[in-house]
């Protein structure tokens, strides 16, 4: 069955059936990273000559992206799913789509797209699922206005109306949230500024952006927790090579704690971005074993190979400072919570309520269904997990359309005392396409059903 979401359809009627697995054990690789491949197509779009980004994430969102700048005109090939090429159409080189333009269920290209069409000489709204008409907005266009750009939110929230040819100055901006998606979108309209901008962020937040703008020849310098960027003539083409995503890999670095054999469970070419890559220093002080082998750089990023060994975790208070750079895993941290012995609490994690979904409720009730101990706070859980035995019974969780909340419960199944059924699957291919054949490679049980691509 199909339902009009936004004006985009969405698939709902896939299931994933998760069954104990043994264990797990092998060497993967994850697909690219979804927040440098929308950046890296946004960037070459914009740059003058030729791009080539390999790794590209082929998923959903990202083709989001990638549609969205195809329609302002930006010669764009794909030789192969994860490899594009790019023809930048120049900074100033944008031109108007001709329709409104759908962001489907991806949030980061919302924001980014906010953030460059403010800049733009034309027209342009921006709309996308039933997901992410639900997501907050103002945030964004809150500096954006006053930088000078015409946004429009409806309650401040999409669709998003812009009205392209005015004039824009730099500013000094504090944001309130920790989110890169907003600091990109200031740094992407401040391309086209009148003089600097300052944007600083009240934690650390991802800094891609920075590192590919500053590889582009933009001058950009970050001091402490402020980013000042100047803006620049033109962008510099540039070609690279997406590391496999940090976030991706997490289901499986937890899969590898909760289950993995002798040797332990390889994840090859992981993005190890500082900023990004909060959930190893919590998964290491609850007793997990992860080993960095190889590590090198990918470009501006840093990445390496993980080996994950299976380990007895134990409850802990996670530090607030780890929460955004950790808030993409925090739904498999909540599964490895429930599989180490004493209490975990995450708190100051409020930003999980305005996700795909309501990351809270949907872990919650979710671990209701499977009869984990926990209790719900406004910005985090209390949980009481159990090393000895399953953690999770058997049952039926909903992942009321959230990809990341599907692939958690999956994972759960390691540690389960019978079959999880995850209903609403069908937006996993929005970050990670492949994720059940790559779930069972490494030997997750996992089967996917239903109609819908
Ligand atoms: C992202 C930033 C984060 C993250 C999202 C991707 C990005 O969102 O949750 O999945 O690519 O900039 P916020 O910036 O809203 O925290």
């Amino acid at each position: 069955m199909q339902v009009q979401a936004g004006s985009r359809t969405t698939q709902w009627h896939r299931t994933f059936e998760a069954r104990p697995a043994r264990r797990v054990a092998g060497s993967i690789a994850v697909p690219g990273d979804k927040s440098i491949s929308h950046r890296a197509i946004l960037l070459a779009g914009l740059a003058t000559g030729f791009s080539e980004v390999r790794g590209f994430l082929a998923s959903e969102d990202c083709l989001a992206s990638l549609a969205a700048m195809r329609a302002m005109g930006v010669a764009i090939e794909r030789p192969a799913p994860t490899c594009v090429r790019v023809q930048g159409a120049g900074l100033r080189g944008l031109g108007a789509p001709g329709h409104e333009l759908d962001m489907g269920n991806a949030g980061t290209a919302i924001r980014l797209f906010t953030g460059l069409l403010s800049a733009q000489r034309f027209d342009s709204r921006l709309v996308g699922d039933e997901s992410l008409m639900r997501r907050p907005m103002e945030r964004v266009a809150k500096p954006l206005r006053e930088m000078g750009g015409d946004v429009r939110t409806r309650d401040g929230m999409p669709p998003v109306d812009i009205r392209g040819g005015r004039p824009l100055r730099g500013i000094d901006y504090r944001m309130t949230v920790a989110s890169a998606q907003v600091k990109s979108a200031i740094l992407l309209c401040a391309l086209y500024a009148d003089g600097a901008t300052t944007v600083t962020s009240p934690a650390v937040c991802r800094d891609h952006s920075e590192r590919m703008l500053e590889s582009a020849g933009v001058k950009i310098t970050t001091e402490g927790l402020t980013t000042r960027i100047e803006p620049p003539e033109r962008l510099m083409s540039q070609s690279l090579d997406v590391p496999g995503d940090f976030s991706s890999a997490a289901f499986f670095m937890v899969a590898g704690l909760l289950g993995a054999g002798k040797g332990g469970l390889k994840l090859e070419n992981v993005g190890l971005n500082p900023t990004r890559a909060g959930l190893l220093d919590i998964l290491r002080s609850m007793g997990g074993r992860i080993d960095i082998e190889n590590p090198r750089m990918s470009g501006a990023e840093p990445v390496g190979d993980l080996r994950v060994h299976r380990s007895e975790l134990r409850g802990i208070a996670v530090p607030k400072s780890l929460v955004p750079i950790a808030i993409d895993e925090l739904p498999v941290l909540l599964i490895a919570a429930a599989c180490a012995e004493g209490e975990t609490v995450i708190t100051g994690a409020e930003e999980l309520r305005v996700k795909e979904s309501d990351r809270i409720a949907a872990m919650a009730s979710g671990f209701a269904a499977l009869g984990v101990e926990h209790s719900v706070m406004p910005d985090g859980m209390r949980i009481r997990g159990r090393a000895d035995g399953p953690a999770f019974g058997a049952g039926q969780v909903d992942s009321r359309g959230d990809h990341r909340i599907a692939m958690a419960f999956a994972v759960a199944s390691l540690r389960a005392s019978g079959p999880i059924t995850v209903r609403d699957t069908a937006n996993v291919a929005t970050s990670f396409p492949g994720f059940v054949e790559l779930a069972r490679s490494a030997g997750l049980d996992v089967t996917e059903s239903g109609n819908g691509a």
